[in-house]
């Protein structure tokens, strides 16, 4: 890590951008790297409209058992240390985590897997029934998760709102994400040149790294207690 000194309390717009690596200590697998979702899951049968359009039910099932193993799962010290920092958290992550420790301001980029939406209709609804029964809207078509799977277009709205809070931070944090899914991958770089302060925390270089100023290597909660303990 290196060694400068970065108060959380010496900024006022803070952007927490975050990825799977954060909800690690949570016991929530990432996509990629070993022991990544996308190792034991081909998304073309699983996270695509494709799949979905094809299977519904083999597609639910796997959203089914990812909503379970969640909903089992408690935010960590990361998440409570962000909440707590308040400013607006840009996350990548469906798990609803951030909300659940305490954060008010969260961009879910990437959606959520506690909302269910039909496409037919246009219901979209927050569930958190595990499994999800039943799996059809009142309109008779099937409900489906309200994520951004593989080849769907991010919520122009979402991101737009990502774009404005990116473009005002004073220090933007990105966590635990590998930086290779665009476009919000490409938030670091705006930040940069934005003229943020911008520190990554996470354990490995990622093709991202290039944009932040300080690297900070390790796992997300003890950096980010570090960052809490440098502000004193
Ligand atoms: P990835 O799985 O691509 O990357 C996780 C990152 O977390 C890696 O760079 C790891 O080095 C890092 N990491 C691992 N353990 C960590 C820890 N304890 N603390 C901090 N960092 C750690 O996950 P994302 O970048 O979030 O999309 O993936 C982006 C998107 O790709 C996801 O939102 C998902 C996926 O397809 C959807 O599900 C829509």
């Amino acid at each position: 890590m290196q060694s400068i000194q970065v108060r959380l309390e010496d900024y006022d717009r803070i952007v927490f951008f975050t990825g799977a690596g954060l909800s690690v200590e949570s016991g929530i697998p990432t996509y990629r790297g070993s022991g990544g979702i996308w190792h034991e899951y081909n998304y073309e049968d699983y996270a695509c409209q494709r799949a979905f359009d094809r299977d519904p039910e083999r597609v639910w099932d796997f959203h089914d058992k990812r909503r379970e193993a969640v909903a089992a799962c408690e935010p960590n010290e990361g998440h409570r240390i962000i909440a707590a920092a308040g400013g607006t958290v840009v996350t990548q992550n469906i798990d609803g985590l951030h909300g659940r420790a305490g954060s008010e301001s969260v961009i879910e980029l990437h959606g959520s897997l506690w909302r269910v939406r039909c496409d037919r209709c246009g219901t979209n609804e927050e569930n958190d029934h595990v499994p999800l029964e039943p799996r059809t809207c009142g309109c008779g078509a099937y409900l489906r998760p309200d994520i951004v799977w593989f080849e769907d277009m991010l919520d122009p709205l979402r991101m737009s709102l990502a774009h404005r809070a990116v473009e005002g931070c004073d220090l933007f944090l990105g966590i635990g994400t590998s930086g290779v899914v665009v476009p919000a991958a490409l938030l670091p770089r705006l930040a940069a040149e934005a003229g943020a302060t911008c520190i990554e925390i996470n354990p490995e270089e990622t093709p991202a790294s290039g944009w932040y100023q300080h690297h900070f290597r390790g796992s997300a909660s003890e950096m980010l207690r570090k960052l809490k303990a440098d502000s004193g």
